[in-house]
C-alpha cells in the first residue's frame, strides 16, 4: 500500500511491511526480510496469485488461517500444494451460523477487551448510511482508506430539533452558569425528560433564577449536581447516575481563563485552564464509552480556530476539544466541537469591567457577538448528525475583518484584498531596525486607526496610549500591528509602546527620515534577507524506532538508547570483525540503524521491479519520505506538477554502489541511475514533475544542514516557491565505519 499506509503499521508495532500490490514483489519482500528463515503461520492473505507466494514463505507443520472470501483456494488445493501445511479457510458468518453458542461467548470477550482498550481495532472512517454513503464510497474509490471503512445504519435520524424535539435524559457540565445554563433550558424547552446541570460547586450562579424558573416551567426533571470534571471520579458518578435514565445528551461546556501574555504563562496557568475543559472531556468520553448517545457537544472556542491574544493556554486547550471530536466521530461515536465567538449576553466574555471595551475592539477588527438566539440556532445546527464534527460560530464583518491589516489565517488567505504596492521609505531613528532596507510608509492617521482598533475607541496623538485604553495585551497588538505595516525589512522592538507612549511619537518613530536611492547591494539584500520560513510536513525514520519528530524528542528526552547489533541483513558480522584489529573490531559491532531499510513500494511510485532492485535503497527511502513529507503538508501531485518546488538532499553514503557492482545487477541498464547521488534528489523531481532548484550535497556529516541552509536560502531567494529537504545515511557495508574507526574518528 502507501508510505503512509506502512506508517499506521509501524505505529502499530508492525517491524516489517511489503508491497500488497503485486504477489512477485510481496514474495520477494518477504523472503528478504525472512533473511533464509520460514513463516510459522499466516492469517489471511489476498487472494489468488499472493495465496501461491504465502504459501512459498511457509515451513513444515505449519499453520495457513484464510479469512478472505474471493478466489481463495479450497482445503483440497491446500493440502495439494504442501501436504505438511494446515490452509483452513475461515468463514465468519458460516462459523455463527453452526455455533452460534462459541461465537457468542468469542464476540463478548473481544467487546470487553476492546472497552478495556487490551484490544485496540484498525483505524476506520465511518460514514452514515442515509447522508454521506457517497463520501464513504469516494473514499474506498481513492484507495486512500486505511482500516475499515463502516456506514452506521440508522444513526442519521436527527434526535434533537425535526418533528420529535428532544427526547431523554441531558446533561450539561459546567452548566450552573452562562452558556451552560442557557443550553439547559433550551434543552428543557425542546422537550428533554430531564436535565442535569453539573458544576463544581453544585450552586447556580447568582443570577440564575430566571432560567431556572423556566426550566421548570417547562415540565422537564431538572436537578443540579456538585461533579469537579477535572476529576475522573466526579465524571464517572455524574454518568452512573444518569446512565440508568436514559442519557441521550453530553453538553460539556465547563470551562475558565487564566489568560496572560505568552511570558508570562505558567504551568499553573496551563493546568488551571486544561483541568475543567481537556481532563473533562477527556475523562466524560471515557464514562460514556458504552452510552448511546444522540449528542455530545463539547464547547470549544474561536481562540482554536484563529488563536487569541494571551490565550495561548486556552487556545491549546480548546484545540484538544476540536481533535476529541474528530477522534469520536472516526470511532462512530457523536461528537461535535462547536468554536464558539463571544456571547452578547451571558457568560464570561460579557461579565467584567473590560468587557465593554473588548466588544469595541473586537467590533473595530470585524467580529460580532454572538446573540442568545442565533446561538442556540447555531448549536442545533451543529449537532445534527451530518455536520462536521468541528464547527466554528463567530458572527463577521469579513470586509473589516479581511482589509483591517490584521494578520488573517492562511486559510482565509485567499480572500484577502490584494495588498497596495509598498511605497519605499526607511524607518528613522530605529535603533534595532534594518535600516537599509525600504519600508512601506506609515502615517501619523494610520498610526490613529490602529491605536483607536486596539484601544476601542478614538485616540488622542498626544495622549499617553496607556491612559487611552492600550493594556498590555494592547501594546503587542499594536506594535505587531505597525510591524506588519513597516513590513518583513524593519525589526520593531517588543517594547516600542512603552518607549514611544503617544501615537504622534510612534508615528514620528516609524516615519520616514532621509530618502534615498536603495543601492544595488540593498536591494539584493532585501531579497535574501532573513524572511521566516514554516515547516509544512515532515517524515523521518530514525534509528530506534521514532517516525515523528514527538516520538524522536520523547526519545531523546527519555534517554532510549538507539544503537544496537549489526543487523543480520546488512551485512556479515562475523567476517567484518575477522578482518579488523582491536580495539576496531569491538567499535564496529553496534551502531545505529533503522528497521526495514530495504522496503519499497515501487508501486505506488511507478518504478518496475528490475528498477526498484537497481536502486539505492537511500533514494527508495527518499521518495518515500519525500512523499509522506509533502503530503503531510497538504501537498498532492497535481498541486506539485510544474511548481517551482526545489528538492535539497544530503547524501554520502556510496555504500551501495560496492553492493551493485559486486552483484548480477551491475549490468543492468538502471545501475548508473541506481547509486548515483545526484540521482537521489533527481528522482523526486522527475516523478513529482518539480521545477524548482534539486541538487544533492555530500559534504559528510553536515550534508543534511548544508541541504537545510540551501533549501531555506533558496526560499528566501524566492529561487523556489517550497523547497523539500531531506538528508539519508544507510550504513550497507562495515567499511566506513571501520576506517572512520580506525582513524580514531568516532565516539567508542
Ligand atoms: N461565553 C463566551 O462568549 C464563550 C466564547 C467561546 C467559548 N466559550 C466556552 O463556552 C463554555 C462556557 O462558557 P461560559 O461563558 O458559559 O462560562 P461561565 O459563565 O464562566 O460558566 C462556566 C461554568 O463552568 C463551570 N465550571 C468551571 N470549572 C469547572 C469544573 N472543573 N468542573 C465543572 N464545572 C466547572 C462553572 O461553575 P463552577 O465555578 O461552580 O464550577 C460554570 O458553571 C466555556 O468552556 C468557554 O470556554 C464561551
Amino acid at each position: 500500500g502507501r508510505p503512509q499506509k506502512h506508517t499506521v503499521l509501524r505505529g502499530a508495532g508492525v517491524r516489517w511491511a511489503c508491497s500488497s500490490r503485486d504477489a512477485t514483489a510481496c514474495a520477494y519482500g518477504t523472503a528478504t526480510q525472512l533473511v533464509g528463515h520460514r513463516v510459522h503461520a499466516i492469517l489471511n492473505s489476498l487472494s489468488a496469485d499472493f495465496i501461491s507466494a504465502a504459501f512459498a514463505s511457509l515451513g513444515e507443520s505449519c499453520f495457513f488461517e484464510e479469512i478472505g472470501k474471493r478466489s481463495i483456494w479450497t482445503v483440497a488445493r491446500g493440502v495439494a500444494s504442501c501436504a505438511t501445511v494446515s490452509y483452513t479457510p475461515v468463514a465468519l458468518d458460516v462459523d455463527m451460523t453452526a455455533d452460534p453458542v462459541w461465537m457468542q461467548r468469542t464476540l463478548r470477550l473481544l467487546s470487553r477487551r476492546a472497552q478495556t482498550r487490551v484490544a485496540t481495532s484498525l483505524p476506520f472512517a465511518s460514514y452514515d448510511l442515509e447522508t454521506q454513503s457517497d463520501m464513504a464510497f469516494r473514499l474506498l474509490q481513492s484507495g486512500r482508506n486505511m482500516g475499515k471503512v463502516v456506514l452506521r445504519v440508522g444513526t442519521a435520524q436527527a434526535v434533537l430539533g425535526g418533528g420529535g424535539g428532544v427526547r431523554g435524559s441531558h446533561v450539561v457540565v459546567g452548566g450552573t452558569n452562562g452558556l451552560g445554563l442557557l443550553t439547559g433550558r433550551w434543552l428543557a424547552q425542546q422537550g428533554a425528560q430531564s436535565v442535569v446541570l453539573a458544576s463544581r460547586s453544585g450552586a447556580l450562579a447568582k443570577d440564575a433564577s430566571a432560567e431556572w424558573a423556566r426550566i421548570r416551567q417547562s415540565g422537564a426533571f431538572a436537578l443540579v449536581a456538585s461533579c469537579d470534571s477535572s476529576q475522573a471520579a466526579d465524571t464517572r458518578r455524574l454518568v452512573a447516575r444518569v446512565q440508568g435514565e436514559s442519557l441521550r445528551g453530553v453538553w460539556h461546556t465547563a470551562g475558565v481563563l487564566a489568560d496572560s501574555l505568552l511570558a508570562g504563562q505558567t504551568s499553573q496557568a496551563l493546568a488551571r485552564v486544561f483541568a475543567p475543559k481537556v481532563h473533562g472531556a477527556m475523562s466524560l468520553h471515557a464514562s460514556l464509552a458504552t452510552s448511546p448517545l444522540s449528542a455530545c457537544a463539547l464547547f470549544s472556542s474561536v481562540a482554536s480556530m484563529l488563536g487569541g491574544a494571551g490565550q495561548a493556554n486556552y487556545s491549546a486547550a480548546n484545540a484538544c476539544l476540536d481533535a476529541l471530536a474528530a477522534c469520536r466521530r472516526r470511532h462512530a461515536q457523536p461528537g461535535v466541537s462547536v468554536q464558539w465567538g463571544a456571547w452578547a449576553e451571558i457568560g464570561m466574555a460579557s461579565r467584567g469591567a473590560a468587557s465593554e471595551r473588548m466588544e469595541a475592539m473586537e467590533a473595530a477588527a470585524g467580529f460580532g457577538r454572538i446573540g442568545l438566539a442565533q446561538g442556540l440556532g447555531a448549536l442545533l445546527k451543529a449537532v445534527q448528525p451530518c455536520a462536521p464534527p468541528v464547527v466554528g460560530m463567530i458572527p463577521l464583518d469579513w470586509k473589516r475583518y479581511l482589509g483591517g491589516g490584521a494578520p488573517v489565517p492562511p486559510f482565509l488567505s485567499r480572500f484577502t484584498p490584494a495588498a497596495p504596492a509598498a511605497a519605499s521609505a526607511r524607518v528613522a531613528g530605529a535603533a534595532t531596525a534594518t535600516t537599509s532596507l525600504a519600508a512601506p510608509a506609515v502615517s501619523l492617521e494610520m498610526v490613529l486607526e490602529m491605536a483607536r482598533r486596539t484601544a476601542g475607541s478614538n485616540v488622542d496623538a498626544d495622549a499617553p496610549l496607556m491612559e487611552a485604553g492600550v493594556d498590555s495585551l494592547g501594546a503587542v497588538e499594536l506594535r505587531n500591528a505597525l510591524q506588519r505595516a513597516v513590513g518583513d525589512g524593519v525589526v520593531l522592538p517588543s517594547t516600542l509602546i512603552f518607549d514611544h507612549p503617544t501615537a504622534r511619537q510612534l508615528a514620528l518613530f516609524v516615519q520616514p527620515a532621509v530618502e534615498e536611492e536603495p543601492t544595488a547591494q540593498a536591494v539584493v539584500a532585501a531579497q535574501v534577507g532573513e524572511s521566516a520560513a514554516r515547516i509544512q510536513g515532515t517524515s523521518m525514520r530514525l534509528p530506534g524506532g521514532a517516525t515523528s519528530a514527538a516520538a524522536a524528542w520523547r526519545a531523546f528526552a527519555s534517554s532510549v538508547d538507539a544503537v544496537g547489533q549489526v543487523p543480520l541483513e546488512r551485512w556479515d558480522l562475523a567476517a567484518a570483525v575477522a578482518t579488523v584489529k582491536e580495539p576496531v573490531a569491538s567499535r564496529i559491532r553496534h551502531g545505529a540503524f533503522i528497521d526495514g531499510a530495504a522496503l519499497f513500494d515501487n508501486g505506488a511510485f511507478g518504478v518496475s521491479p528490475a528498477e526498484a532492485a537497481a536502486m539505492d535503497p537511500q533514494q527508495r527511502l527518499l521518495l518515500e519520505h519525500a512523499y509522506v513529507a509533502l503530503h503531510g503538508g497538504g501537498l498532492d501531485r497535481a498541486a506539485l506538477s510544474n511548481s517551482l518546488t526545489g528538492v535539497f538532499v544530503g547524501i554520502a553514503s556510496t555504500d551501495y554502489k560496492e553492493i551493485l557492482a559486486a552483484s548480477p545487477l551491475a549490468g543492468s541498464v538502471y545501475a548508473a541511475t541506481g547509486w548515483s547521488l545526484s540521482i537521489a534528489s533527481g528522482r523526486i523531481s522527475y516523478l513529482l514533475g518539480l521545477q524548482g532548484p534539486c541538487m544533492s550535497f555530500d559534504t559528510a556529516c553536515s550534508a543534511a544542514l548544508t541541504a537545510t541552509h540551501t533549501g531555506l536560502r533558496a526560499l528566501q531567494a524566492n529561487e523556489a516557491s517550497c523547497s523539500l529537504v531531506a538528508g539519508v545515511n544507510l550504513m550497507l557495508l562495515p567499511g566506513t565505519g571501520a576506517s572512520f574507526s580506525t582513524a580514531g574518528m568516532t565516539s567508542a
